[in-house]
């Protein structure tokens, strides 16, 4: 049986992961020294056992060094085998070089989590494949796609029509495409920062479509902004945003619902700072829990 543990970033997270498969949940336990440093702690003992840390690694950074520290302690005590499950990986947009003296923070986690003394990683909708090419331990990666799938079906909408914000979310919305046998629309982001959108180009007949727009992230809101004011303008009749992690850095859903946004469908990877009537969260325990199944 496998000893579940949730940090700070995913306490409600992992309460549904451990109903899902009907065991306890144990509290990563932390203590600050008096300066703010951060010391973990696992209790009950986990000497031989397979420990699963849930725990997100949005910001602070506090959320990454807590499961590091909590690695540590599992190692030192013993522990046979050490899954994390990230369900937002932090760090993930920094999958490559951008700029000559740049950091790449997303290599930089995938290292630091290796020494820490991590065994197999599990995470959700990560922002591209590209980073995976820097895990050198085994690793599974869970799509939302299965978790959203029911609503949209419930949804019926007439022309439902995918929407990939930019080139980098592409296969990602295909997928859901594919699946409905719906069409898909591709938008090019212009951006005169890394991660910051400016302008969108909508590229695709969407006159009278049931748009969803599909991505991985709503950080600022810009991006799904700016994609819903575009499918308006040139006559979508609904849009709608279906974005797994809901990291709502400002008032984002006061403004997507001023672009016109029916409504905004996120997961539970990260916690919703700005709960709301338009706002759905759909359960990554489910299929969480259930891949933890198969490894036990
Ligand atoms: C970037 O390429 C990602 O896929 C998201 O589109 C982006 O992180 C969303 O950020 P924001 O909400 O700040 O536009």
């Amino acid at each position: 049986m496998i000893q579940l543990y949730a940090g700070t970033a995913s306490q409600a997270l992992g309460q549904r992961v451990a109903e899902q498969l009907s065991q306890p949940l144990s509290t990563i336990q932390t203590h600050r020294f008096s300066d703010g440093e951060l010391y973990a702690k696992l209790k009950p003992s986990v000497e031989g056992a397979h420990v699963c840390l849930i725990q997100a690694t949005y910001p602070p950074t506090d959320h990454l060094m807590e499961l590091l520290l909590a690695i540590d302690a599992a190692k030192q005590a013993g522990a046979h085998l050490v899954t994390v499950v990230a369900p937002y990986l932090g760090y993930a947009r920094q999958d490559r070089l951008h700029h000559r003296g740049g950091s790449v923070g997303g290599l930089l986690q995938a290292k630091l989590l290796k020494s820490a003394g991590l065994d197999r990683l599990i995470t959700c909708e990560l922002h591209s494949q590209r980073l995976t090419a820097s895990f050198d331990f085994p690793w599974l990666h869970l799509s939302s796609l299965p978790t959203f799938l029911t609503y949209i079906k419930q949804l019926q909408l007439p022309r439902l029509t995918f929407v990939a914000p930019d080139r980098g979310g592409e296969a990602r919305a295909r997928a859901y495409a594919q699946h409905f046998e719906s069409p898909l629309i591709c938008c090019n982001k212009l951006k005169e920062h890394p991660h910051q959108a400016t302008a969108i180009q909508v590229q695709g007949e969407v006159k009278g479509a049931d748009a969803i727009i599909i991505d991985d992230i709503i950080d600022t809101g810009r991006t799904v902004y700016l994609v819903t004011q575009q499918l308006k303008a040139q006559g979508a009749r609904t849009v709608r945003a279906f974005c797994t992690h809901a990291l709502f850095s400002g008032d984002v859903h006061t403004q997507l619902l001023q672009a016109g946004l029916e409504e905004i469908v996120v997961t539970d990877t990260v916690p919703l700072k700005q709960p709301s009537r338009h706002i759905q969260v759909h359960s990554m325990a489910p299929i969480i829990a259930q891949s933890l199944r198969q490894e036990a």
